[in-house]
């Protein structure tokens, strides 16, 4: 998905500190880097100046990169991006101090940029993602839970980061249009669902082509948005059973055999690809308030990519 983006330099984090320039090292490589990406996209389309590309670029990555610190440790994860975590490599205390610096840099370099509404912004989407941590944490254990509940975690967890990608290049702009901002809003909770989707799918083993790890979640106690899709309807005794199910033939029986199995994986995708042309249409109304065509047809691609894993072309 386009040219990796360095997202420091040696000059960005003291010398004097190797052991968390070390972890940083670590941290940063092997990441996506979607985020980013799709942050520069909009930028360089909307000819944002560079160094105000780049701050966001590396906003973007920090606050990110210090929420899997900090997430991997609360889950007790072991491993991020095929690597030890940097929690069980380093120490617990290690990935949480690196994670707290990270977005004190952020502060100090945005705030310098001078633009307030970016800052109160930015805050503003830290403060909806750790909402949707806390939320998250209170319902782990409860397999009973529906996917609206699940919609407003993943809405506060996951898309608050992509909506900045899409709103944070106009709003370093000053392009403070309320109609265009909505549409973004909209657009950006929309990729972030989808994103969340398309992975709560991968546990399944959906359109797995990366080959993770399946099951995990329901391991470790969390129903996610396609479990609480398919557990929809049944009995408390049925949820129950479907969740001790130890492996997927497993699942697939307590659904009732594959082919039912596969109705619901149908059933899951039609609803997403109704929420997928919803983006599309939030799409060609920001189309009548812009003008760059370069960047609606870049935008268009990004369902296929984040909900289908269809490779970016
Ligand atoms: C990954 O989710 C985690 C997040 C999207 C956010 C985690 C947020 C915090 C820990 C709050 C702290 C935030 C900051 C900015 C320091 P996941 O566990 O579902 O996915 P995974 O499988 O990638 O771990
Ligand atoms: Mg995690």
């Amino acid at each position: 998905m386009g040219d990796s983006v360095k997202i420091y330099s040696s000059q960005d984090f003291p010398v004097y500190l190797p052991k968390l320039n070390l972890l940083y090292d670590d941290l940063f490589s092997g990441g996506k880097g979607f985020r980013s990406y799709l942050t520069g996209l909009v930028g360089k389309n909307i000819a944002l100046e560079s160094k105000g590309i780049e701050l966001l670029q590396q906003t973007i990555e920090f606050i990110h990169n210090a929420s899997l610190l900090h997430d991997d440790l609360v889950d007790r994860s072991q491993l991020r991006r095929g690597k030890p975590a940097a929690w069980h490599k380093y120490t617990p205390e290690y990935a949480v101090l690196a994670g707290d610096y990270l977005l004190a840099r952020v502060m100090v370099n945005l705030s310098a940029y001078g633009n307030i509404d970016l800052v109160h912004y930015t805050a503003q989407m830290i403060s909806d993602l750790l909402e949707g941590e806390w939320l998250q944490d209170s319902v782990v254990g409860d397999y009973f839970i529906n996917l609206e509940q699940l919609d407003r975690i993943h809405i506060l967890k996951t898309s608050s980061l992509f909506k900045w990608c899409l709103r944070a290049p106009f709003i370093a702009q000053k392009q403070n249009d309320k109609q265009l901002h909505h549409l973004l809003e909209e657009m950006g909770k929309i990729l972030g669902q989808l994103f969340q989707r398309s992975d709560d799918l991968l546990d399944f083993n959906i359109r797995n082509h990366e080959g993770k790890a399946v099951l995990g979640d329901l391991k470790s106690g969390y129903l996610n948005s396609f479990g609480a899709y398919l557990t929809q309807g049944m009995s408390r005794a049925e949820i129950q059973a479907f969740v001790q199910s130890p492996d997927l033939p497993a699942i697939q029986r307590a659904m009732g055999g594959e082919e039912k199995f596969q109705e619901k994986l149908n059933g899951f995708d039609q609803i997403n690809s109704a929420m997928i042309q919803l983006y599309h249409h939030y799409l060609s109304e920001v189309s009548k308030l812009i003008s760059q065509p370069e960047l609606i047809r870049e935008l268009a691609k990004l369902t296929d990519v984040l909900y289908w894993r269809k490779k970016p072309s």
